[in-house]
C-alpha cells in the first residue's frame, strides 16, 4: 500500500498544466463501442480508472493502441464479448457506461451491478429504468444486469434524479435507436457536453446538451472521430484550493475559464484574487486573509460535490464559521474525522458539517477513502504543522494525474513512499 508524506508550512508557487478530464473520457472511451470506424482521442489523462476502462474495453474485444504522440486509438470493429464482469466493476464504477453504447449497438449486454462505494449506495436504477422505457428487456440476476433489445426505440424519458452518468448513458442509447429521444431533467455538467460534441463529431444528431432537455435523432450508423478531451475542472479547482490554503499563488495552464464559476466565486469569497483567460486560470492568496466559505452541493451550475472535501479542509483554517451542506451522496463526510486527527474543529449533523476555523492544523497519519476525500486530506497536510503521512493513497491515483509530480512543480514537499 502506497502513502504520500506531505511536509506542510510552504507555499505553492508556480505554474502547472491541468490533464484532460476524467469524468468526461470515461463516458467517451464508452462511446467508442458505438462505432466499428477509427476513433483517435487527445489529451486522455493517464489514470487508473482511465486504465481500468481501457482494459474492459479490451476484454471485449475493442482493439486500443497509445501511439508515441500519447494519442489513444481505439477501434471497436470485432467486439466479440458483451460482458463487463464483476472484478473490473467493482474497481470502477463507471464500468456502468458501457451499458448503453452495448444495448443500441450490439442488443445485448451483461453488466456486473457497480454496487456501492464509500460515498454511497450509488444505485443505477435510472440507468436501467431509462433502457426499459426505451424498449430494452433487462433483468438483474446473480449481481449483473442482462439487457437485451432487437432495437432500442426512441423514447420521451424524465429522469427522477438527476444523474450524470445515467443521462451519458441514455444518450450513448439513444444514438442510435430508432427515431428521436428527449431526454428531460437531464444533468447539464460540461462533460455531458463533451459527450455530446464527441458523439456529434461520430455523426449522431444532438441539440440541447447542457441544458435540461436533450433531444437526439437516431441514425444507422456512427463514423470515426479525432476528438480532443476537455480540461479536467475538479483537478483546476483542487489545486486552486491547495493554494489558497497555503497562501500561495498558482496560474493552471491548459484548462477553461467557464467550468467552474461556482468554485470560483467561492474563491473570491473566500478572499483569492482570481483572473480568468480562455484557457487559463490564476489564483493569488498571498496578501489576503482565508475567510470562511460555506456552500450547499448541488448538480450543475451549482457547487460541485466532487469539491465538497477540498472546501472542508480550506474551512478547517480560514476565519470563522462555515455550513457545508451535501446534497448530492449520502456518505460523503469520511474526510472529516481524518480532518478531526489533524486538529479540525468540524461538527457533522446529518448532511450539514459545520466548520470553525483554527490557527493551525497539525500533521497526524491519516487514511484516504475516496477520490475526493484524498484530495481533501493533501490539501490540509499541505497548510499542516509537520510531516503528515497519507495512507491508501491509490484513491488519488484514480482521478489526478502525477499528483505529486505536479505539486513538486508548485513547491510542496511531496513523496510516495511504500509501506
Ligand atoms: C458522476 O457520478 C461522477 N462520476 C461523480 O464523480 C460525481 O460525484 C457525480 O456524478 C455527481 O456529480 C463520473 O462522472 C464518472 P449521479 P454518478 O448518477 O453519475 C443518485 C468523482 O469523484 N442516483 O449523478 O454516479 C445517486 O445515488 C466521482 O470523480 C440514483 O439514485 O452520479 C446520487 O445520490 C465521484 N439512481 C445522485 O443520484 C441512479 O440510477 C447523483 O448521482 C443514479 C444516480
Amino acid at each position: 500500500m502506497q502513502k504520500l508524506k506531505i511536509s506542510g508550512g510552504r507555499k505553492l508557487v508556480g505554474e502547472i498544466n491541468i490533464s484532460g478530464a476524467k469524468n468526461a473520457a470515461l463516458p467517451i472511451l464508452a462511446a467508442s463501442l458505438l462505432s466499428e470506424r477509427n476513433i483517435s482521442l487527445n489529451n486522455v489523462p493517464q489514470l487508473n480508472d482511465i486504465a481500468t476502462m481501457i482494459t474492459l474495453l479490451q476484454s471485449m474485444g475493442v482493439e486500443v493502441i497509445f501511439d508515441d504522440r500519447m494519442q489513444l486509438n481505439l477501434n471497436a470493429q470485432n467486439v466479440n464479448k458483451l460482458i463487463a464482469p464483476y472484478d473490473l466493476v467493482k474497481t470502477m464504477r463507471a464500468s456502468i457506461l458501457v451499458l448503453g453504447p452495448l444495448v443500441s449497438r450490439f442488443g445485448a449486454a451483461e453488466v456486473s451491478l457497480p454496487g456501492g462505494c464509500a460515498i454511497g449506495a450509488r444505485p443505477v436504477n435510472l440507468h436501467i429504468d431509462g433502457l426499459r422505457a426505451m424498449g430494452a428487456e433487462i433483468e438483474v440476476q446473480d449481481g449483473y444486469i442482462k439487457a437485451s433489445a432487437t432495437k432500442l426505440q426512441g423514447v420521451d424519458y424524465c429522469f427522477k434524479e438527476i444523474s450524470v452518468t445515467g443521462t451519458e448513458n441514455i444518450m450513448m442509447a439513444a444514438v442510435l435507436a430508432n427515431g428521436k429521444t428527449t431526454i428531460t431533467n437531464a444533468a447539464k455538467e460540461p462533460e455531458i457536453v463533451d459527450l455530446a460534441n464527441f458523439l456529434r463529431t461520430m455523426g449522431a444528431t444532438i441539440k440541447g446538451d447542457g441544458t435540461n432537455t436533450i433531444i437526439i435523432n437516431g441514425v444507422n450508423k456512427l463514423n470515426g472521430a479525432d476528438y480532443k478531451v476537455m480540461p479536467d475542472r475538479i483537478e483546476s479547482g483542487t489545486y486552486l484550493v491547495a493554494t489558497a490554503i497555503t497562501g500561495g499563488k498558482i496560474l493552471l495552464k491548459n484548462t477553461s475559464e467557464n467550468l467552474l464559476g461556482s468554485v470560483l466565486s467561492k474563491l473570491i469569497e473566500a478572499g483569492a484574487e482570481i483572473e480568468t483567460g480562455t484557457d487559463w486560470i490564476s489564483l493569488d492568496m498571498q496578501r489576503s486573509n482565508l475567510k470562511a466559505v460555506s456552500f450547499s452541493t448541488s448538480p450543475y451550475p451549482g457547487f460541485p460535490t466532487d469539491m465538497q472535501a477540498q472546501f472542508c479542509a480550506l474551512n478547517s483554517v480560514a476565519n470563522g464559521k462555515a455550513e457545508m451542506v451535501e446534497n448530492i451522496f449520502e456518505n460523503r463526510f469520511q474526510h472529516v474525522v481524518e480532518l478531526h486527527r489533524m486538529g479540525a474543529d468540524i461538527q457533522i449533523k446529518g448532511n450539514i458539517a459545520t466548520s470553525r476555523g483554527v490557527d493551525l492544523l497539525t500533521a497526524a497519519p491519516v487514511m484516504a477513502t475516496d477520490l475526493r476525500a484524498s484530495a481533501g486530506l493533501i490539501i490540509a497536510a499541505l497548510a499542516a504543522k509537520g510531516d503528515t503521512i497519507i495512507d491508501r493513497i491509490y484513491h488519488i491515483d484514480r482521478g489526478y494525474e502525477r499528483v505529486e509530480e505536479k505539486l513538486q512543480q508548485l513547491g510542496a514537499s511531496v513523496s510516495r513512499e511504500n509501506s
